[in-house]
């Protein structure tokens, strides 16, 4: 049951303890393999002017037709929260000249994105990616690196199970002649598309095969593969990354449906897929874009990278493993006032060695305090009072084992500290 004045905007949500947990070590992950592969962070501004999104993403999607947050700003311009990173990134790169710098330039971020689509499971309003944009080679090994970086960061947090889907949707050399050919296959049966399909007919027929409309799924029956279409450049690109992902070690299957929901891409599409989502079943997804830092204003640059959805990621985390909440590793018990003021002394002193030290409150009983230890799942717990103040002396107990000892009070952080280095 909710309380309260107020709630958070639909298809949006508070991230918190305990997942703030499986969040933070996700993202931990992410950084070290990054780093591994020479992956710098990047933090891009969350609005952009929306141009920068018509421009990239394409007029005739989903995302710029019906999901952006567009506003006008007390300027009168035109600005949208970003519903995705890449179109930021390249314009970063492109302002900034990035392109001045030795090649490859690759780059990650990580944070929330926008797009108003109907809040389902595992389809939020906000939503966070973790991306990776690689500037600058158009080699298949490349395109291999990415795909390979995304398969050990899926595995490296625990995700097993996954299909990596790859496709092509060639250049602009092949492009055109695919179109011709979906354009001639539709042609029969162009009254009985759905009203999506039908102007993408003239819009981007490639989209027609992305279409979830059950009348349009038996009607692509048969339709013509984009792999039968591409131009030798690409089709040998195309091989090359089938190559390597096999010498990598890294299952995959060939779907030349996927054509995704961004007109951006050129040449390799992928999606990783899970059987145990529902029907938004994406946990991440990317591709070649060889022609937008172009389009942006830059040099003629290829590229390619990928994003994956954090909830999505979460979700699947929370039905594999189980987690260990983080739990403090000192709880200091206090019996009346100057028990109380010592304890202050010493989480203090613990906290400054970097140990997570959490002190009980003297007005409280002592039951009450341990009580609170347990709840928190403590490591040692030191009980001290009067007596203890006299002696100079503590008694600790571990909470896992019931072990117990004696130490000196003075020595306390001592005793954790170099116990921990042990
Ligand atoms: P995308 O396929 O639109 O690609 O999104 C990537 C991933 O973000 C999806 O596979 C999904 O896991 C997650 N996602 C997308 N929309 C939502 C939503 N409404 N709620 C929850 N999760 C969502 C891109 O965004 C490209 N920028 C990827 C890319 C990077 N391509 C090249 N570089």
């Amino acid at each position: 049951m909710s309380s309260g004045l107020y709630k958070a905007l639909k298809g949006m949500k508070d991230i918190m303890p305990p997942d703030i947990h499986i969040w933070q070590d996700i993202e931990k992950k992410a950084r070290e393999i990054f780093a591994s592969y020479g992956y710098l962070e990047i933090r891009t501004p969350a609005v952009e002017s929306t141009s920068v999104f018509i421009r990239s993403i394409g007029e005739d999607t989903d995302i710029v037709e019906k999901e952006m947050y567009t506003f006008q700003d007390k300027g009168g311009r035109s600005i949208t929260l970003r519903p995705e990173g890449t179109a930021s990134v390249v314009r970063c790169y492109v302002e900034n000249n990035l392109h001045g710098l030795p090649s490859p330039q690759k780059f990650y971020y990580m944070g929330p994105m926008f797009r108003y689509e109907r809040p389902q499971s595992g389809r939020f309003r906000q939503f966070y990616q973790i991306g990776v944009e690689a500037f600058g080679s158009s080699r298949p090994e490349i395109d291999a690196e990415v795909i390979s970086m995304l398969a050990h960061l899926l595995s490296g947090i625990g995700l097993q199970e996954l299909h990596f889907q790859v496709n092509s949707i060639g250049c602009e050399k092949c492009r055109p002649g695919f179109k011709e050919a979906l354009l001639s296959f539709f042609e029969g049966s162009f009254d009985e598309l759905c009203v999506d399909c039908r102007r993408r007919y003239s819009q981007n027929p490639l989209r027609i095969l992305d279409c979830k409309v059950g009348r349009c799924i038996e009607i692509r029956k048969g339709a013509p593969s984009v792999l039968d279409h591409l131009c030798i450049d690409c089709r040998d690109h195309f091989q090359k990354l089938l190559e390597l992902l096999e010498m990598l070690g890294i299952r995959y299957t060939v779907n030349p449906e996927m054509v995704r929901g961004l007109d951006y891409y050129t040449r390799t599409t992928f999606e990783v897929t899970s059987e145990n989502l529902g029907a938004q079943n994406a946990v991440a997804a990317g591709g070649r874009y060889d022609r937008l830092v172009k389009e942006f204003g830059g040099p003629e640059t290829p590229a390619i990278g990928f994003a994956l959805g954090m909830e999505r990621i979460v979700e699947l985390l929370k039905m594999t493993l189980k987690y260990d909440l983080p739990a403090p590793e000192v709880f200091i018990a206090v019996i009346g006032e100057r028990a109380g003021r010592e304890g202050v002394r010493i989480v203090d002193d613990l906290r400054a060695g970097g140990v997570w030290a959490e002190l009980g409150d003297w007005t409280s009983s002592l039951k009450s305090q341990m009580r609170r230890a347990d709840r928190l799942s403590a490591g040692l717990v030191f009980v001290i009072g009067d007596d203890e103040i006299q002696s100079g002396h503590v008694k600790w107990k571990k909470l896992a084992d019931a072990a117990t000892g004696e130490v000196r009070i003075s020595g306390i952080r001592d005793f954790i500290i170099e116990g921990k280095q042990a």
